[in-house]
């Protein structure tokens, strides 16, 4: 496999990389000339846009470019209060000590919350006094907690890249890297990448190192089989060994599984072959909680087992006829919301482990570091799960 991203090995050095950005490096470009002549009273600027367009690669290559270093601040770095202004006084007066001068570049300023309005008056404190250019990037800043933000700054938007624009780029990196894709394949990833050229880049180099690269683009929806079906499956037709995988294909977590198992059965059973399935239904119960208790992983097999082909093979005969299964609710529920603390509980974990800082103090101040969650970046730099993620962006 290979080893360097493409998006990092491609990242832009000179402005004239940056792809479909004309106007927004131009607008930049004159802030800063007004900036430097003092023609302006404004000394911040926000660069905002859909995510994976260049926002953060104009602040770097801009100040590459004017002979400038970033110096940046992150939403935790503001949190500080005293610590921020430890660390800013060197930088804001700075000027005399080198020749460069610096941009503060705040870096992804939707991430400082609601919660955190400290990190944000902050931010305007330091625009205020700061003599240097404050380069703030965004995904959205129509939020009107950042109004006062907006006043005081010049606002550069950046557009999500065109389809053309995107599919050029994908085909100069495939050149640089002496690799082939069939141009459909190409066009696929263009369009599924919505104006996102970073998407489309990472998209690329997967496509490019499979054996099939069309196999990027199989919904993952095709691949599963609903859980009525599987109900079906199960309650309804006759046993064979192909149940034993049956759960292989169901998106849904086997607890939740067997909560639909157990609610509807009697819809389908008869008295006696309720009895038998319950029976199982149960050992399929005990047998999962040995799996967690004991992390004896085999056990999962004998749950598995229990609940597919035997639980099938308790009726006497197929069953016809269709009928309409039910969501397990009461219990459902009560699991779901225990599933919820569980990934809540594990989200903080690894939040706390990588910025060291206590699991309990990542728990209580978990509503403020949701929002610095929701980027994806983060979500793998923290090595998330689907689930994990799923969880962040569904709940409220
Ligand atoms: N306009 C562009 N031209 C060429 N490459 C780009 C462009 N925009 C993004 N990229 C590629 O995507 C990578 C990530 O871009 P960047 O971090 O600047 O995006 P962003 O707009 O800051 O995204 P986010 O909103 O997630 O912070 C770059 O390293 C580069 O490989
Ligand atoms: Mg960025």
């Amino acid at each position: 496999m290979t080893s360097t991203s493409w998006t990092k090995k491609y990242q832009p050095k000179h402005l004239s990389e940056i792809k479909g950005q004309e106007l927004a490096i131009e607008e930049l470009k004159n802030f800063i000339e007004k900036f430097k002549e003092s023609e302006t009273d404004k000394k911040s600027v926000i660069l905002y846009g859909p995510p994976g367009t260049g926002k953060t690669t104009l602040a770097y290559v801009m100040a590459n470019e004017s002979n400038f270093e970033i110096f940046e601040l992150n939403a935790s770095d503001l949190r500080g209060g005293e610590k921020l202004r430890e660390v800013l006084a060197p930088a804001i007066e700075q000027k005399s000590l080198t020749k460069k001068g610096k941009f503060l570049l705040i870096d992804e300023v939707d991430g400082i919350s609601e919660a955190d309005r400290g990190g944000l008056s902050e931010l305007l404190r330091i625009i205020e006094f700061t003599s240097q250019l404050v380069i703030i990037t965004a995904n959205d800043i129509w939020n009107k907690k950042f109004s006062e933000l907006r006043k005081k700054s010049e606002i550069i938007p950046l557009k999500e890249i065109d389809s053309k624009t995107i599919k050029n780029a994908l085909i100069e990196i495939l050149r640089k890297e002496k690799k082939f894709l069939k141009e459909d394949i190409l066009t696929n990833i263009t369009i599924k990448a919505k104006g996102d050229i970073r998407a489309a880049i990472n998209d690329l180099q997967v496509a490019s190192s499979l054996s099939d690269p069309s196999e990027i683009f199989i919904d993952e929806r095709n691949k599963e089989i609903d859980i009525f079906n599987v109900l079906r499956i199960i309650l309804k037709e006759k046993s064979d060994n192909s149940l034993l995988n049956l759960f292989d294909s169901v998106n849904k977590p086997m607890d939740e599984i067997l909560l639909w198992i157990e609610e509807n059965i009697p819809q389908d059973y008869n008295p006696e072959e309720l009895a038998r399935a319950y029976e199982l239904l149960s050992k399929a119960d005990i047998f999962r909680n040995r799996v967690y208790k004991q992390q004896y992983w085999r056990f999962l097999v004998y749950s598995n087992a229990f609940l597919s082909y035997g639980i099938s093979s308790s009726k006497k005969s197929e069953k016809i006829g269709f009928t309409n299964y039910k969501k397990p609710t009461r219990i459902l529920k009560m699991w779901m919301n225990n599933q919820k603390i569980e990934k809540k509980k594990s989200i903080a974990e690894k939040y706390a482990n990588y910025v060291h800082v206590g699991k309990k103090r990542a728990l209580k101040e978990f509503p403020m570091i949701k929002q610095f969650l929701l980027k994806s970046q983060v979500q793998k730099e923290l090595r998330l799960t689907e689930e994990e993620i799923n969880y962040l962006n569904n709940s409220a």
